[in-house]
């Protein structure tokens, strides 16, 4: 199954997910680097971008980064977005929260390679502190992407309902988990984390939702 799952990314990657070569040089600085290679796909890079473009977001709020690689395919569309203003005015961001200060010194680098600096900015510290923090400031965000410690996923969920204004968009990664949160003989931590977000999610007062079957799944939420 996984092969040919590959060969369907690969299909759609190569006629509308084309990775340039500053998204090469990420992903091969990841390689480099010898953690996991737990970036999205192509496939869901271009559907975020896609997304921001519908959505013409303010402000978006990422919960984990790694080496920016999703962050790259959002920020782009929100640089688009801001290039497309007549009035010059857009000063739309995209916010990154990423808990490893290594991390964050390569995220850096990866917007100042990519000529993004100007529409992301970088948050050292945990997504639950950062998060509250936003919320105490009063902050508003169109679209949220959360691809962090599957463990605070239920805890994002609490959150990012008092950060996403009606209308706004939450989209959460890797909410199949390869699969795994059908197979109840699965009891991991982490799968049981991931399954208790979905079904807390899917009764959820404040979100019409639903989980899109691309990549590992990614959870779509729509605030009422
Ligand atoms: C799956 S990777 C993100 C991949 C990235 N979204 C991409 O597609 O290129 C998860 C990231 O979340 C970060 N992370 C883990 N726990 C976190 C936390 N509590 N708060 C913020 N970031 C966290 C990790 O350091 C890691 O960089």
């Amino acid at each position: 199954m996984s092969d040919q799952r590959d060969s369907v990314v690969e299909y759609i990657s190569e006629r509308f997910a084309q990775e340039d070569d500053l998204l090469k040089t990420i992903l091969k600085n990841q390689e480099a680097g010898g953690g996991p290679m737990m970036n999205i796909g192509p496939d869901q890079g271009k559907f975020l971008e896609l997304l921001v473009k519908l959505i013409k977001p303010k402000n978006i709020l990422e919960v984990g980064s790694y080496y920016g690689y999703s962050s790259v395919w959002i920020a782009r569309a929100l640089s688009s977005l801001r290039e497309a203003d007549a009035t010059k005015q857009s000063n739309a961001k995209l916010h990154c929260i990423e808990v490893s200060k290594p991390q964050c010194e390569i995220l850096a680098e990866h917007f100042k390679l990519t000529d993004l600096e100007d529409c992301t900015q970088i948050h050292h510290g945990s997504g639950i502190d950062i998060m509250q923090r936003m919320i105490d400031e009063g902050k508003i965000f169109e679209m949220i992407f959360v691809d962090a410690d599957k463990a605070n996923y239920s805890n994002y969920l609490d959150l990012a309902a008092k950060l996403i204004p009606s209308g706004g968009l939450l989209l959460v990664d890797n909410c199949l988990w390869s699969g795994k949160v059908v197979d109840p003989e699965i009891k991991d931590k982490q799968t049981q984390a991931i399954r208790d977000f979905n079904d807390k999610l899917a009764a959820h007062p404040d979100f019409d939702s639903c989980i899109v079957t691309i990549q590992d799944g990614l959870a779509f939420a729509v605030k009422n």
